[in-house]
């Protein structure tokens, strides 16, 4: 049982003005695509909406697809009138926005596609477009070379009228070896100040706030480390299917698809030490440290330290849904996992001995993206009449989303003339302290590569050292005797394996059924 207690804000908490960034024509490879249509034009209308959008800056999207200028924008209307990402929708603003989009339909594969491409970028800027090209490459980065070696045969890696920068969708290669050519291929053309690796979730709010709330703040720095902190539970978890991606993820499954990057940088900015200044090599140093210090698992390991499960029919919120080898373009034999837990050590002065669960899955009861920092239990004897069950461990909660905010719990004294203890939550919502009109992840991102900050961006070694910690699981599962999959009901917790990971000594995963 807990009571909750609400934290407010001291001083002015207005939500300041976005910047504004640099002119540029963003050039979007996959533009018919969902992520376009779903995440990106949504994020570009919102920026300019707000004014963040200078003059000259276009977007000029680029797919197979055979349309016109015209349904492009009449695609891009649709999706971003009724998107969730959307902030506010108004006809006047799409008004304006809308003459910013155009598009080119093209074959990546084809290399007089290349020149094309750069003589209608010259055209655009001799009409009084930016001269600055920032090429977004929303189809997984794995399709990326022939792109990449496109841009530079053209010469639109070296841009004479102003910069050029190129971003690059996760998943960032499937396993150590091809990240690795990946990286080969992307840095014979592009200077890696100019490549941004995108990982949405450091776009978000609450993941940025970690870092303040670590180092803004003095009270919890000195108790941040092994002495103090029992376990961290990290957990992903989300109501959502494969929905219409059974293609793409059949080849990934919930290890590459969340763990290898979203949570993994969520542990890292958890984990990390406090880098000496907020710029991007110093951020990124201290983080590629925490990933450097995780200790490849060995087959051994793997089997004791991770599950993996896969959803079998079920329901949520009351409706019936499909299991995972029913769903539409899934193998009725697949042996994807949709969901994963691993149990990690870093192995460092900070943390040596402390593990950190990680979870994530899909067709779980609901949205939850948190990470909950469980501290030590107070030595009993002053409560030696308090059933065990009843005294907690101090909990700081990071909730990610939904709710974003953080909760600290503590014990205090529940009111009558006995000496016993209740358990008690101070809580801080965005919400009630900035109001809802915060920017969402994409935005963020997208008006940093256009200012030329990488400080949110995957660097080089950060994939790579990703890869190098995730690719012997990968390796470990398929040598393993496959589970029987499927092994959880949607809308349930997940597979009953992955509450025995945590199980023992007080240790338990946050239920998501409350
Ligand atoms: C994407 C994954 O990167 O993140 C999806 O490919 C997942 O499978 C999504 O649904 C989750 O993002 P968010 O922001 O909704 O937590």
């Amino acid at each position: 049982m807990s009571t909750v207690v609400q934290a407010s804000t001291i001083g002015s908490a207005s939500v300041p003005p976005l910047p504004k960034a640099d002119s540029c024509i963003l050039v979007i490879f996959g533009a018919s695509g969902d992520l376009t249509k779903r995440k990106l034009i949504p994020a570009l209308y919102d920026l300019a909406c707000a004014g963040c959008m200078a003059t000259g800056f276009e977007v000029l999207g680029v797919a197979r697809t055979e349309m016109d200028t015209e349904e492009f924008r009449k695609i891009m209307l649709e999706s971003t009138s009724h998107s969730r990402d959307t902030r506010q929708f108004n006809d006047a603003c799409w008004g304006g926005f809308e003459s910013r989009l155009h598009y080119m339909a093209g074959d990546i594969n084809d290399p007089g596609f290349y020149l094309r491409l750069a003589d209608k970028l010259s055209e655009m800027t001799a009409a009084g477009s930016s001269g600055n090209y920032l090429f977004y490459v929303s189809t997984p980065a794995s399709l990326a070379p022939p792109i990449v070696r496109g841009l530079g045969s053209v010469g639109l890696n070296r841009n004479t009228k102003g910069w050029s920068r190129i971003i690059l969708e996760k998943p960032f290669g499937r396993d150590l070896q091809s990240a690795r050519e990946l990286n080969h291929v992307v840095s014979e053309v592009f200077d890696e100040k100019d490549v941004y690796r995108i990982d949405h979730y450091l776009g978000k709010e609450t993941v940025q706030n970690l870092l303040v709330f670590r180092f803004g703040n003095s009270i919890f720095e000195p108790v941040w480390n092994r002495n103090y902190v029992d376990y961290v539970e990290i957990t992903a978890a989300e109501p959502l299917g494969v929905e219409n991606r059974a293609a793409f993820y059949e080849e990934t499954g919930a290890l590459r698809d969340m763990v290898a990057n979203h949570l993994l940088q969520l542990l890292t900015l958890t984990a990390m030490e406090p880098p000496v200044a907020f710029d991007a090599d110093s951020v990124r140093e201290q983080k590629v440290q925490v990933l450097r210090s995780i200790r490849p698992m060995s087959l051994e390991e793997v089997a004791r330290r991770t599950v993996r499960g896969q959803y079998a029919a079920g329901a949520i919120n009351g409706t019936p849904v499909p299991g995972y080898r029913d769903e539409p373009g899934v193998n009725p034999k697949s042996v994807t996992e949709t969901f994963a837990a691993v149990e990690f050590y870093i192995d460092n002065w900070r943390w040596a001995g402390v593990p950190f669960f990680i979870r994530a899955g899909k067709r779980m009861p609901r949205h939850v993206t948190e990470i909950r920092v469980h501290f030590k239990r107070t030595p009993q004897a002053l409560f030696a009449r308090t059933p065990d069950e009843q005294i907690e461990h101090n909990v700081v909660t990071v909730r990610i989303q939904p709710n974003e905010g953080i909760a600290m719990r503590f014990a205090a004294k529940r009111p009558g003339t006995q000496m016993k203890t209740i358990s008690v939550q101070m809580n801080f919502l965005y919400s009630e302290a900035f109001g809802a009109d915060t920017p969402v992840a994409y935005e963020t991102l997208l008006l940093d590569a256009m200012k030329g900050d990488a400080t949110l961006f995957t660097r080089r070694d950060e994939v790579e050292a990703e890869w190098r910690i995730i690719t012997p699981i990968e390796e470990a599962w398929a040598e393993l005797p496959p589970p029987r999959f499927p092994n959880y009901s949607a809308g349930s917790e997940g597979p009953s394996e992955a509450h025995l990971l945590i199980s023992g000594d007080h240790r338990h995963w946050h239920s998501l059924m409350q």
